[in-house]
């Protein structure tokens, strides 16, 4: 299984800090289950930031299936098969728990939401056995 995923020389400047000063991660295989470790503010939410789409990159390459690929927006990283669960809760408070599950997620039924097959798909995936 080769390294499907690279992320080679990323740099992500805040106007305080350098919060990712050219990581290399080679790589990230298909299956492999991986622990990014570093101590508070070493840049490891940063650096999954960047992979997911949230934040933009300074100067980077990341590479999946040896090909250079842009990632702009949590969207693409989803399509890519690319998932993230943050470690600050993104939620918006406003919204149902059925509204904050399936929002960024593609609709069945453009332009309408439908709120009944999301539930079915959701309590379908609770007796899901991991
Ligand atoms: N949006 C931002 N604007 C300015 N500085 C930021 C921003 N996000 C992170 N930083 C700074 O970048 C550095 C890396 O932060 P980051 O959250 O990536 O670290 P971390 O390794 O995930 O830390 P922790 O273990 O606390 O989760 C820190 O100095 C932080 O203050
Ligand atoms: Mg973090």
């Amino acid at each position: 299984m080769g390294d499907f995923i690279q992320m080679q020389n990323i740099v992500k400047r805040f106007p305080s800090v350098t919060a990712c000063n050219h990581i290399t991660i080679i790589g990230f295989a298909k299956g492999e289950i991986h622990a990014l470790l570093g101590e508070n503010g070493a840049g490891k939410s940063t650096l999954m930031n960047i992979l997911y789409g949230l934040l933009k990159k300074d100067e980077e390459e990341i590479l999946m299936d040896g090909q250079s690929i842009e990632i702009n927006s949590p969207q693409e990283a989803i399509e890519l098969g690319i998932g993230m669960v943050h470690q600050h809760f993104m939620l918006i408070p406003k919204f149902t728990v059925i509204e904050n599950i399936i929002l960024g997620t593609k609709l069945k039924r453009e332009p309408f939401l439908d709120f009944k097959v999301a539930r079915k798909e959701i309590e379908a995936l609770q007796k899901t056995q991991v």
